[in-house]
Protein backbone atom coordinates (compact mmCIF):
# COMPACT_ATOMS: atom_id res chain seq x y z
CA UNK A 1 0.00 0.00 0.00
CA UNK A 2 0.81 3.17 -0.83
CA UNK A 3 2.14 5.64 2.69
CA UNK A 4 -0.03 8.54 2.88
CA UNK A 5 1.06 11.73 2.81
CA UNK A 6 1.11 11.97 6.80
CA UNK A 7 3.27 9.00 6.63
CA UNK A 8 6.29 10.83 4.68
CA UNK A 9 8.67 12.58 6.83
CA UNK A 10 12.30 13.60 6.02
CA UNK A 11 15.39 11.89 7.86
CA UNK A 12 17.80 14.67 8.65
CA UNK A 13 21.49 13.20 9.40
CA UNK A 14 24.29 15.71 10.47
CA UNK A 15 27.28 13.67 8.42
CA UNK A 16 29.90 16.35 9.26
CA UNK A 17 29.47 19.05 11.87
CA UNK A 18 32.99 20.96 11.76
CA UNK A 19 33.36 23.91 9.60
CA UNK A 20 36.73 23.79 6.68
CA UNK A 21 39.52 21.27 8.12
CA UNK A 22 37.55 19.50 10.34
CA UNK A 23 38.32 18.18 14.01
CA UNK A 24 40.55 17.85 14.86
CA UNK A 25 42.43 19.70 12.05
CA UNK A 26 45.62 18.01 10.84
CA UNK A 27 48.03 20.92 11.33
CA UNK A 28 46.26 22.55 14.83
CA UNK A 29 47.62 22.09 18.10
CA UNK A 30 45.29 24.66 19.51
CA UNK A 31 43.37 23.95 23.35
CA UNK A 32 40.48 21.91 21.27
CA UNK A 33 42.10 20.26 18.89
CA UNK A 34 44.78 18.68 21.40
CA UNK A 35 41.74 17.37 23.79
CA UNK A 36 40.05 15.91 20.79
CA UNK A 37 43.80 13.73 20.51
CA UNK A 38 44.35 13.51 24.15
CA UNK A 39 40.87 13.19 25.86
CA UNK A 40 38.19 12.21 22.67
CA UNK A 41 35.24 11.79 25.67
CA UNK A 42 35.67 15.53 25.79
CA UNK A 43 35.77 16.62 22.41
CA UNK A 44 34.01 14.35 19.99
CA UNK A 45 35.82 13.85 16.19
CA UNK A 46 33.98 15.83 13.67
CA UNK A 47 33.90 15.52 9.87
CA UNK A 48 33.62 18.47 7.27
CA UNK A 49 30.82 20.16 6.96
CA UNK A 50 27.81 18.06 5.16
CA UNK A 51 24.58 16.88 5.77
CA UNK A 52 21.99 14.60 4.14
CA UNK A 53 18.16 14.22 3.75
CA UNK A 54 15.75 11.26 2.90
CA UNK A 55 12.28 10.64 2.60
CA UNK A 56 13.11 6.60 2.22
CA UNK A 57 16.07 5.96 4.01
CA UNK A 58 17.29 4.87 1.05
CA UNK A 59 18.46 7.32 -1.79
CA UNK A 60 19.71 10.30 0.16
CA UNK A 61 20.31 14.24 -1.04
CA UNK A 62 23.49 15.62 0.43
CA UNK A 63 23.51 19.06 1.23
CA UNK A 64 26.99 20.17 0.83
CA UNK A 65 29.89 17.66 -0.37
CA UNK A 66 32.78 17.89 2.07
CA UNK A 67 36.45 16.21 1.47
CA UNK A 68 35.11 13.44 3.87
CA UNK A 69 32.67 12.52 1.66
CA UNK A 70 33.87 9.08 0.54
CA UNK A 71 33.60 7.82 4.73
CA UNK A 72 30.65 10.56 5.16
CA UNK A 73 28.61 8.01 2.41
CA UNK A 74 29.63 5.13 3.99
CA UNK A 75 28.18 6.07 7.11
CA UNK A 76 24.27 6.79 5.25
CA UNK A 77 21.81 4.55 6.52
CA UNK A 78 20.16 2.08 4.07
CA UNK A 79 19.30 -1.19 3.37
CA UNK A 80 22.73 -3.32 2.05
CA UNK A 81 22.95 -3.29 -1.56
CA UNK A 82 22.37 -6.43 -3.56
CA UNK A 83 24.22 -5.07 -6.75
CA UNK A 84 28.03 -4.47 -7.40
CA UNK A 85 27.31 -0.92 -7.66
CA UNK A 86 25.29 1.54 -5.57
CA UNK A 87 24.95 4.86 -5.64
CA UNK A 88 23.25 5.79 -2.44
CA UNK A 89 23.39 9.81 -3.21
CA UNK A 90 21.24 11.20 -5.53
CA UNK A 91 22.23 14.77 -5.92
CA UNK A 92 24.23 17.36 -3.92
CA UNK A 93 22.89 20.64 -3.20
CA UNK A 94 25.30 23.67 -2.18
CA UNK A 95 24.85 26.25 -0.16
CA UNK A 96 28.35 27.87 -1.67
CA UNK A 97 31.30 26.82 -3.99
CA UNK A 98 33.66 27.21 -0.76
CA UNK A 99 36.12 24.38 -1.03
CA UNK A 100 34.53 22.51 2.33
CA UNK A 101 31.62 22.51 0.68
CA UNK A 102 32.48 21.02 -2.87
CA UNK A 103 35.45 19.42 -3.08
CA UNK A 104 33.44 16.15 -2.23
CA UNK A 105 31.25 16.73 -5.81
CA UNK A 106 34.43 15.56 -7.23
CA UNK A 107 35.22 12.75 -5.37
CA UNK A 108 32.11 11.21 -6.07
CA UNK A 109 33.01 11.29 -9.74
CA UNK A 110 32.76 7.24 -10.23
CA UNK A 111 29.00 7.36 -9.77
CA UNK A 112 28.53 8.26 -13.18
CA UNK A 113 25.41 10.22 -12.62
CA UNK A 114 25.02 13.06 -10.31
CA UNK A 115 22.98 15.92 -9.62
CA UNK A 116 23.74 19.15 -8.29
CA UNK A 117 21.64 21.82 -7.40
CA UNK A 118 22.79 25.31 -7.17
CA UNK A 119 22.48 28.76 -7.80
CA UNK A 120 23.91 30.53 -10.81
CA UNK A 121 26.62 32.22 -8.91
CA UNK A 122 27.38 29.20 -7.37
CA UNK A 123 27.27 26.95 -10.84
CA UNK A 124 29.73 29.77 -12.35
CA UNK A 125 32.33 29.41 -9.62
CA UNK A 126 32.61 25.31 -10.09
CA UNK A 127 32.35 26.02 -13.87
CA UNK A 128 35.18 29.04 -14.07
CA UNK A 129 37.28 28.76 -10.86
CA UNK A 130 37.54 26.21 -9.24
CA UNK A 131 36.45 24.08 -12.39
CA UNK A 132 35.47 21.39 -9.88
CA UNK A 133 31.91 20.99 -12.19
CA UNK A 134 34.09 20.04 -15.61
CA UNK A 135 36.83 18.16 -13.84
CA UNK A 136 33.76 16.12 -12.17
CA UNK A 137 31.23 16.09 -15.96
CA UNK A 138 34.85 14.33 -17.46
CA UNK A 139 34.01 11.23 -15.39
CA UNK A 140 30.36 11.45 -15.36
CA UNK A 141 27.15 12.59 -16.22
CA UNK A 142 26.19 15.53 -13.63
CA UNK A 143 22.61 17.00 -14.18
CA UNK A 144 22.82 21.01 -13.21
CA UNK A 145 19.48 22.32 -11.62
CA UNK A 146 19.54 26.32 -11.01
CA UNK A 147 17.76 27.05 -7.78
CA UNK A 148 16.17 30.95 -8.27
CA UNK A 149 16.53 32.91 -4.44
CA UNK A 150 13.40 32.69 -2.61
CA UNK A 151 11.76 30.04 -5.31
CA UNK A 152 11.31 26.64 -4.13
CA UNK A 153 11.78 23.52 -6.46
CA UNK A 154 11.22 20.09 -6.04
CA UNK A 155 14.14 17.85 -5.52
CA UNK A 156 13.56 15.30 -8.05
CA UNK A 157 15.76 11.87 -7.85
CA UNK A 158 17.72 10.96 -11.26
CA UNK A 159 14.97 9.59 -12.44
CA UNK A 160 13.09 12.40 -12.49
CA UNK A 161 10.67 11.10 -9.72
CA UNK A 162 10.27 13.50 -7.36
CA UNK A 163 11.02 12.93 -3.69
CA UNK A 164 8.74 14.72 -1.86
CA UNK A 165 11.14 17.65 -0.78
CA UNK A 166 11.11 21.24 -2.16
CA UNK A 167 14.26 23.79 -1.58
CA UNK A 168 14.06 26.95 -1.42
CA UNK A 169 17.59 29.03 -1.11
CA UNK A 170 17.38 32.86 0.45
CA UNK A 171 20.52 35.00 0.30
CA UNK A 172 22.55 35.05 3.20
CA UNK A 173 25.49 38.11 4.32
CA UNK A 174 28.59 36.63 3.22
CA UNK A 175 31.59 36.66 0.83
CA UNK A 176 32.20 34.94 -2.16
CA UNK A 177 35.23 31.85 -1.58
CA UNK A 178 38.24 33.50 -1.74
CA UNK A 179 39.33 32.63 -5.12
CA UNK A 180 36.22 33.74 -7.21
CA UNK A 181 36.84 36.28 -9.47
CA UNK A 182 33.32 38.19 -9.29
CA UNK A 183 30.63 38.47 -6.65
CA UNK A 184 27.38 37.50 -7.43
CA UNK A 185 23.93 37.58 -5.66
CA UNK A 186 23.63 33.83 -4.30
CA UNK A 187 27.53 32.76 -4.61
CA UNK A 188 26.50 31.76 -0.82
CA UNK A 189 22.64 31.08 0.22
CA UNK A 190 20.83 29.24 3.18
CA UNK A 191 18.51 26.62 2.19
CA UNK A 192 14.43 25.99 3.39
CA UNK A 193 13.49 22.13 3.08
CA UNK A 194 10.02 21.14 3.30
CA UNK A 195 8.52 17.92 3.67
CA UNK A 196 5.51 18.80 1.03
CA UNK A 197 3.66 15.19 2.78
CA UNK A 198 3.52 16.46 6.49
CA UNK A 199 4.17 20.50 6.08
CA UNK A 200 7.13 19.56 8.35
CA UNK A 201 10.55 22.11 7.62
CA UNK A 202 14.18 22.73 7.82
CA UNK A 203 16.59 25.89 7.51
CA UNK A 204 19.94 24.66 6.59
CA UNK A 205 22.52 27.35 7.02
CA UNK A 206 26.29 26.79 7.37
CA UNK A 207 27.92 30.19 6.64
CA UNK A 208 26.15 33.45 7.63
CA UNK A 209 27.89 36.93 8.40
CA UNK A 210 24.70 38.33 10.16
CA UNK A 211 21.59 37.51 11.12
CA UNK A 212 18.96 40.25 10.62
CA UNK A 213 15.01 40.27 11.47
CA UNK A 214 13.83 39.45 8.29
CA UNK A 215 15.95 36.15 8.61
CA UNK A 216 15.10 35.01 12.30
CA UNK A 217 11.52 35.68 11.11
CA UNK A 218 11.80 33.18 8.52
CA UNK A 219 13.77 30.34 10.05
CA UNK A 220 11.50 30.63 13.28
CA UNK A 221 8.79 29.57 11.44
CA UNK A 222 10.65 26.15 10.73
CA UNK A 223 10.76 22.89 12.58
CA UNK A 224 14.91 22.72 12.74
CA UNK A 225 17.55 24.94 11.93
CA UNK A 226 20.70 23.73 11.84
CA UNK A 227 22.92 27.37 11.61
CA UNK A 228 26.55 28.69 11.35
CA UNK A 229 28.46 27.50 14.59
CA UNK A 230 31.86 28.38 13.57
CA UNK A 231 33.16 30.91 15.88
CA UNK A 232 32.47 31.31 19.73
CA UNK A 233 33.98 34.81 19.70
CA UNK A 234 35.03 37.49 17.01
CA UNK A 235 38.71 37.61 17.68
CA UNK A 236 39.16 33.57 17.95
CA UNK A 237 41.53 32.85 15.48
CA UNK A 238 43.70 36.17 16.09
CA UNK A 239 43.51 35.55 20.51
CA UNK A 240 44.93 31.89 19.23
CA UNK A 241 47.58 33.37 17.39
CA UNK A 242 46.93 31.18 14.20
CA UNK A 243 45.11 33.99 12.53
CA UNK A 244 44.70 37.77 11.84
CA UNK A 245 40.87 37.26 10.36
CA UNK A 246 38.40 38.43 12.71
CA UNK A 247 34.90 36.02 12.57
CA UNK A 248 33.09 38.39 10.50
CA UNK A 249 35.47 39.59 8.35
CA UNK A 250 35.47 35.48 7.12
CA UNK A 251 31.84 35.96 6.89
CA UNK A 252 30.95 34.20 10.31
CA UNK A 253 28.45 35.89 13.19
CA UNK A 254 30.34 34.51 15.98
CA UNK A 255 28.08 33.00 18.45
CA UNK A 256 28.74 35.05 21.81
CA UNK A 257 28.31 38.60 22.95
CA UNK A 258 25.37 41.10 22.97
CA UNK A 259 25.94 41.04 19.31
CA UNK A 260 26.15 37.19 18.54
CA UNK A 261 24.06 34.61 17.49
CA UNK A 262 23.21 32.48 20.73
CA UNK A 263 21.28 35.61 21.75
CA UNK A 264 19.38 35.81 18.64
CA UNK A 265 18.36 32.53 18.50
CA UNK A 266 17.94 31.89 22.01
CA UNK A 267 14.60 34.00 21.23
CA UNK A 268 13.19 31.69 19.04
CA UNK A 269 10.58 29.14 20.40
CA UNK A 270 9.16 27.26 17.07
CA UNK A 271 12.35 25.85 15.80
CA UNK A 272 15.05 23.31 17.23
CA UNK A 273 18.23 24.94 17.14
CA UNK A 274 21.22 22.44 16.21
CA UNK A 275 24.98 24.59 15.69
CA UNK A 276 26.85 23.19 13.21
CA UNK A 277 29.82 23.85 11.04
CA UNK A 278 32.01 24.55 13.76
CA UNK A 279 35.28 25.34 14.16
CA UNK A 280 37.77 23.62 15.28
CA UNK A 281 39.04 26.20 17.55
CA UNK A 282 35.56 26.84 19.14
CA UNK A 283 35.61 26.39 22.97
CA UNK A 284 32.03 24.82 22.81
CA UNK A 285 33.54 21.80 21.39
CA UNK A 286 34.74 20.48 24.75
CA UNK A 287 31.56 18.66 26.76
CA UNK A 288 31.21 20.58 30.07
CA UNK A 289 33.36 24.06 29.18
CA UNK A 290 31.24 26.99 30.07
CA UNK A 291 30.99 28.02 26.44
CA UNK A 292 29.04 24.46 26.00
CA UNK A 293 27.12 25.11 29.18
CA UNK A 294 25.91 28.61 27.91
CA UNK A 295 24.59 27.05 25.07
CA UNK A 296 23.05 24.37 26.23
CA UNK A 297 21.18 26.63 28.39
CA UNK A 298 19.87 28.78 25.88
CA UNK A 299 18.28 25.82 24.55
CA UNK A 300 20.22 24.93 22.06
CA UNK A 301 22.33 21.86 20.87
CA UNK A 302 25.62 21.85 20.06
CA UNK A 303 25.75 19.37 16.66
CA UNK A 304 27.95 15.84 16.33
CA UNK A 305 28.39 13.84 13.86
CA UNK A 306 25.28 11.15 13.11
CA UNK A 307 22.79 12.95 15.19
CA UNK A 308 19.44 12.84 13.05
CA UNK A 309 16.25 14.37 12.74
CA UNK A 310 13.14 13.78 11.07
CA UNK A 311 10.91 16.21 10.06
C1 LIG B 1 34.28 29.29 5.35
O1 LIG B 1 33.39 28.60 5.88
O2 LIG B 1 34.48 30.45 5.72
C2 LIG B 1 35.07 28.72 4.25
O3 LIG B 1 34.81 27.37 4.10
C3 LIG B 1 36.52 29.06 4.38
C4 LIG B 1 37.50 28.05 3.92
O4 LIG B 1 37.20 27.10 3.20
O5 LIG B 1 38.68 28.19 4.27
MN1 LIG C 1 33.24 26.55 5.49
ZN1 LIG D 1 42.51 23.56 16.34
Amino acid sequence: MKAGPSAIHVHIVLLGTAAGGGFPQWNCWCPTCRAARSAPHRAARRRQSSTAVSVDGERWFLLNASPDVREQVDCLPGPTPAGVRHVPVEGIVATDAELDHTLGIVLLREARHLQLFVTRAVRLILERDSRILPMTQAFARVDVHEMQLGQSIPLRYRSGESSGITIEPFQVPAGPPRFAREESPGHTVGLILMDEGSGGSCAYVPGCGELDQAMLDRIGETDLLLFDGTFWTDDELISLGIGDSRAREMDHQPISGADGSLSQLATLSRPRKVYTHINNTNPMLLEGSPQRSLVERAGIEVGSDGMSFSI
